[in-house]
């Protein structure tokens, strides 16, 4: 089921052991075996685009690696991608080069917010969410997602305005994860429009993560909130898009995650300035001869790349759907409309948290994450990453719907 005619690049296996990938290598610390297939942490298992290899085996032909200086051809690479990829205009000042995008969440919760005060995020989330609040000493403020069912029996989440709203109240800021990992929904227009319209009534600042923005299938189209920020304030709504700070970064798009650079788009100056001032306190060396070779290559590069990936994950995805349609009657997906992420509901095959992920390790001999890692919402859930030769995915769902029979889990 699922096979494709043509063969593609992404087809092509390429041995990640002994790479120092966490997500090979790391394996015995995670899961207590290095047997499992490792479908967890969110890197794909892809050789990058051509032009950021060449962009950086230039850069090792040269023998200095000194401090660094983001060249402005760097800048108006970013400029030119959000533009043309989102139709989004980006001012050069507004742009603040940051370490990651999990570093990113931090600085500005600490930048722009004080202990004690209200930050908003809506499970099940990536974790890293909660920490930048509460590793902080901020107060988390909760707005569950919620998971709803079409007569056609498709489930897709959904934000609960009205608890936003009441969140908002209590609230300083709002961590937006868009689209959203780990469900793979992409916001709507109207859901977007309801969130500006809910920070300026309540003076909430919005931190948008789009780190997953250039990952979305053919069905869906995503929309910097930033950008709709900006459309709106033409009408009554001032300064709205003061109120919005967006991540940006290459490094899920073109599978340069292990090298760090990401970028904040701040088009308020006082947010900015705290912002650097933060990122100053720290004493951070955000760039370096390398990250800054890739980051700048894969976006001036890396777009055929990304245009022949984005058909080969959604072949995948699709394959995936089917298959476990098909034979897992026990589990359902919720087919993402962005991300190389598959969310799982489990929760039909009546474990634990603490069972189901001893189930997928010992029995199926998968690593995955497990839902209950993002937070509320998440348990009885796993989260598959499948930015992988897709015979592998299919290979790991025959692991699994082995283990279902073998226990009796697949009706
Ligand atoms: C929503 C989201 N934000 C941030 C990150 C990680 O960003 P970085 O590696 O730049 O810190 C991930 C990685 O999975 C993610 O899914």
């Amino acid at each position: 089921m699922g096979a494709r005619a043509l063969s593609s690049r992404f087809d092509q296996p390429i041995a990640r052991e002994g790479s120092g990938a966490l997500k090979y290598d790391g394996r015995q610390q995670t899961f207590g075996t290095t047997e499992v297939m490792p479908m967890w942490v969110a890197d794909m298992d892809f050789a990058v685009p051509a032009a950021v290899t060449e962009a950086l085996q230039a850069r090792i032909a040269h023998p200095v690696f000194g401090y660094s200086l983001a060249p402005d051809s760097l800048y108006q690479a970013l400029i030119d991608w959000l533009q043309i990829k989102h139709g989004w205009p980006v001012q050069r000042e507004w742009i603040v080069l940051t370490p990651g995008v999990v570093p990113s969440l931090n600085l500005v919760v600490a930048a722009l917010t004080a202990p004690d005060e209200g930050v908003i995020v809506q499970p099940p989330v990536y974790f890293p969410f909660f920490s930048a609040v509460t590793g902080q000493q901020r107060h988390l403020l909760e707005n569950p997602l919620s998971l709803t069912t079409d007569h056609a029996n498709q489930s897709q989440y959904q934000m609960d305005m009205d608890h936003l709203t009441a969140c908002a109240q209590q609230g300083r800021m709002l961590l937006l994860c868009s689209p959203h990992n780990p469900v793979g929904r992409v916001w709507q227009t109207a859901e977007m429009e309801a969130i500006l319209s809910i920070a300026n009534q309540h003076d909430l600042v919005v931190l948008s993560d789009e780190i997953h923005a250039d990952l979305v299938y053919a069905e869906a189209q995503h929309q910097p909130l930033s950008r709709l920020a900006m459309q709106a304030e033409t009408a009554e709504q001032t300064a709205l898009s003061h109120r919005v700070i967006t991540a940006v970064s290459p490094s899920k798009t073109f599978n340069i995650p292990g090298l760090g650079l990401s970028a904040l788009i701040v088009p308020n100056t006082a947010h900015r300035q705290a912002i650097q001032r933060q990122l100053n306190t720290l004493g951070l060396s955000v760039t370096n001869p390398l990250n800054m070779a890739a980051f700048e290559a894969a976006y001036r590069g890396g777009g055929n790349w990304l245009n022949e990936l984005m058909p080969y994950l959604q072949a995948t995805r699709d394959a995936a759907v089917a298959y476990i349609q098909a034979e897992l009657p026990s589990i359902k997906v919720i087919a993402p409309q962005a991300t190389y992420l598959l969310w799982l509901d489990c929760r039909a095959l009546n474990l634990h948290d603490a069972a189901l992920k001893r189930f997928f390790i010992e029995e199926a001999q998968l690593g995955l994450s497990p839902g209950a890692m993002f937070g509320h919402g998440g348990e009885g859930f796993m989260r598959m990453n499948i930015g992988t030769p897709q015979a592998n995915v299919l290979a790991a769902l025959a692991r699994l719907k082995a283990a279902c029979s073998r226990h009796g889990l697949s009706t």
